[in-house]
């Protein structure tokens, strides 16, 4: 996407923000002249990926001074003190706050007569709860704020929050879960002038899935049934996440489901 400055001045936090989906949101919001700190699990393989945004990041500001401020902050979703602490490092940085993106997840396929309560509860906790936890500390710090009031929370939810996934038995509630508070945020926080909308990506290409896509057959089942003929790889999720973070382009969306999926989801009706 061209730098057209659709979010200068504003300022982002984005959980899970070092790979895949989150990633290609934290690069283009800076494009648009966004500040933006992520958040990353303290982990020694998260390491090359955040050395490697870092320099994206620096390349970004070099080629146009125009374009956002990074930052970054270590801690896990999980912990109800990381959302605090991530809007609290972005409005000491920044001033304010302006977008938040709930991104942070994991997915692992598992039957469900052998799914261990330990892996459902461990995905409930990362998706739903983390997703909480940031979501609140962010909407309490943009009730506060004045001049331009408000703000924007994006769900990083799924497509599979509206259909059934029969190895995914833990994993879906959460995407509903998410979609679900996006619904009810965006009527309890409307009066504070902040919007609140979920993503729900079909099938990109990223850490979560590279083991099943790298299977031919595997890889060619789920091309074969997205009406646009690809898989989604994670930047198809960065104009869409633009647009909702934009009030001049979604000023009047709140509530609403995108979703990202080159049409997967019609074609599974
Ligand atoms: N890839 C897809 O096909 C797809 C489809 C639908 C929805 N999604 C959703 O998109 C989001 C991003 O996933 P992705 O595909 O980019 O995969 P990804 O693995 O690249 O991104 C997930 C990120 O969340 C981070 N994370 C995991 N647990 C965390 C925790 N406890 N605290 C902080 N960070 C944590 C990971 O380190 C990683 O950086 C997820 O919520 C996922 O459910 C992905």
């Amino acid at each position: 996407m061209p730098v057209a400055n659709l979010l200068r001045g504003k300022t982002a936090i984005i959980t899970g923000g070092s790979t895949g989906i989150g990633r290609a949101i934290a690069l283009e919001y800076l494009r648009q002249g966004c500040n933006v700190v992520i958040n990353h699990l303290d982990l020694p393989r998260d390491k090359p990926h955040l050395d490697s945004l870092v320099a994206e990041a620096d390349a970004i500001k070099s080629a146009d001074s125009a374009a956002g401020a990074f930052d970054h902050v270590a801690g896990d979703v999980t912990n109800p003190a990381t959302g605090e602490a991530l809007v609290r490092h972005a409005v000491e940085r920044f001033g304010r706050l302006d977008v938040c993106v709930s991104n942070a997840g994991i997915c692992q396929f598992a039957e469900f007569l052998s799914l261990s309560a330990d892996l459902f509860s461990r995905t409930v906790r990362t998706n739903l709860d983390g997703a909480f936890y940031v979501v609140q500390a962010a909407a309490r710090q943009m009730a506060l704020q004045q001049k331009p009031p408000g703000g924007s929370i994006i769900g990083v939810s799924s497509i599979s929050a509206l259909v059934g996934g029969g190895l995914q038995t833990h994993y879906t509630p959460t995407k509903a879960g998410v979609l679900s508070l996006m619904q009810s945020t965006a009527v309890a926080l409307g009066k504070h002038g902040i919007r609140c909308n979920a993503l729900l990506p079909g099938t990109i290409k990223t850490q979560l899935n590279e083991a099943d896509l790298a299977e031919d057959e595997k890889r060619r089942y789920m091309e074969g049934r997205i009406p646009l003929g690809r898989t989604g790889v994670p930047h198809d999720l960065a104009g869409p996440a633009v647009f909702l973070a934009c009030d001049e382009l979604s000023g009047y969306v709140t509530g609403a489901q995108l979703l990202v999926d080159g049409g997967l989801f019609v074609n599974l009706q």
